[in-house]
């Protein structure tokens, strides 16, 4: 191993691409393969459509972009950073994972380390992974070469916790590998590196991090729901237990995108595996995954309309706020119940090209094109929050629902001008 090793990423979406550049910048010759051809063009001509890196950032780096997996064989460090999605019935789908190791199987070098970042649950590195490497490439794990895991704990559009902000969880497969690899993280994260002992224990910890989040999210929810119920604001009673010092302080929404929504799926299978079933952590989905029929019904009940006669514009469509990422978003199965009760609904979204929109079967539509029976901000972007209320309001007809997901407008003037204010 040389003392800037050869580092190749496969995959270049959220994760691999901001990795790619950091390892870039601090002089490592680092490559980039991707199976996505628009993916791979596209960072070629200099443009980064995820938003993790400007066009400036993209430029400052000498990174080789490619769809031709032979420059695998250059790396004595290969990480690999493809989704991990779940299928339709939300059993995880390590097909991304089991891909792109039989494609560094075939191009993999003597010596190299292979490094995991795709979240995963414990077994599926050295279980699933290791034994594809090995025969592909007819070497032997652990002697010919090494595996690592180091989960990638960024958060999309936030450019505070970038990937060298926080701290870096490293395992490997031996001291040796385990060595090379925190100084090798170590060298681009400023914020620390903590040694985990085995690759599946850094494998679980990933899992845990986001089915925490998850499970803390669902906690609020059901709060949200019980207080709508009651007939008190829910942002209002969070305000009054926040003032307590160890109340943890989470907000009611919708759990979309392709971590938090997903990674407690993953425990779920592996506890499944083992003939464990597991209660908290599926209750927690089973909220969570409730919530968008929930927001379509409670803005149903409140039309003054019927819904089949009502016009209804969504604000958002993305699965968070500031971010272009539509996969995986609750918005969409918001729009699906709220047309099930025959509402005519119309989506808006900054980030969003109305194409787009419609190549999504979405209507597009704007607040110009209102005043509407309903308007809901679903997704609190910052266009949005920069409007001047009466903007919002006046897009809503009199006697018209203002739904506020999380509860960010000022309601008490909402209702001064005659329209309905509702919030999760
Ligand atoms: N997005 C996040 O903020 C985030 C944060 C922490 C962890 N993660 C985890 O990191 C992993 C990657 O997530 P992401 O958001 O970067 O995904 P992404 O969808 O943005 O990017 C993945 C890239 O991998 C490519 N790809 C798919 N299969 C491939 C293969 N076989 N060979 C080569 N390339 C392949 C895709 O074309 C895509 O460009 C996932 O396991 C995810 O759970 C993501």
């Amino acid at each position: 191993m040389s003392q800037q090793p050869i580092i190749c990423l496969i995959g270049l979406g959220y994760v691999g691409l901001p990795l790619a550049h950091a390892f870039a910048k601090k002089g490592y010759q680092v490559s980039g393969f991707d199976i996505s051809e628009k993916r791979i063009g596209e960072l070629k001509a200099g443009h980064d459509r995820t938003n993790e890196l400007t066009d400036a950032q993209l430029k400052e780096v000498s990174i080789e972009y490619s769809t031709d997996p032979a420059m695998i064989e250059n790396a004595e460090i290969v990480i690999v950073t493809v989704p991990t999605p779940v299928d339709a019935k939300n059993k995880p789908d390590l097909s991304p994972v089991e891909s792109a190791s039989h494609i560094a199987g075939k191009n993999l070098r003597k010596g190299a380390i292979v490094v995991y970042e795709s979240t995963v649950y414990p077994g599926v590195t050295e279980d699933l992974c290791g034994p594809i490497l090995e025969e592909e490439s007819g070497m032997k794990c652990g002697e010919d070469f090494t595996l690592g895991y180091s989960p990638e704990r960024i958060n999309p559009g936030d450019k505070k916790h970038t990937v060298e902000h926080i701290v870096k969880i490293v395992a490997g497969q031996d001291e040796k590998t385990l060595n090379i690899l925190a100084d090798l993280y170590g060298s681009i994260i400023t914020a620390g590196i903590h040694r985990a002992p085995s690759i599946k224990v850094a494998e679980m910890a990933k899992a845990i991090e986001n089915a925490q989040r998850d499970l803390n999210i669902a906690y609020i929810n059901e709060i949200a729901m019980l207080c709508n119920r009651i007939g008190i604001p829910t942002k209002d009673v969070l305000t009054a237990a926040g003032t307590k010092w160890n109340f943890l302080q989470f907000s009611p929404g919708l759990v979309g995108g392709h971590c938090i929504g997903v990674d407690p799926y993953y425990l779920v299978e592996k506890a499944e595996q083992l003939g464990m079933n597991t209660q908290l952590i599926t209750a927690g989905r089973s909220v969570n995954e409730g919530i968008a029929p929930y927001v379509a019904e409670q803005v149903v009940k409140a039309l003054t309309v019927a819904p089949v006669k009502a016009s209804i514009l969504v604000l958002g469509l993305t699965f968070k706020e500031n971010v272009p990422d539509t996969r995986n978003s609750k918005v969409h199965d918001v729009i699906a119940a709220l047309k099930k009760s025959g509402a005519a609904v119309k989506v808006h979204d900054p980030f969003v090209k109305p194409e787009d929109v419609a190549a999504m079967k979405h209507e597009h539509g704007t607040l110009a094109d209102g005043p509407y029976d309903a308007v809901l901000l679903l997704v609190p972007h910052k266009q949005y929050m920069d409007l001047p209320l009466q903007e919002l309001v006046q897009a809503v007809k009199p006697d018209g629902v203002l739904y506020d997901l999380k509860s960010l407008l000022d309601g008490e003037k909402v209702v001064k001008a005659g329209r309905k204010y509702l919030a999760l």
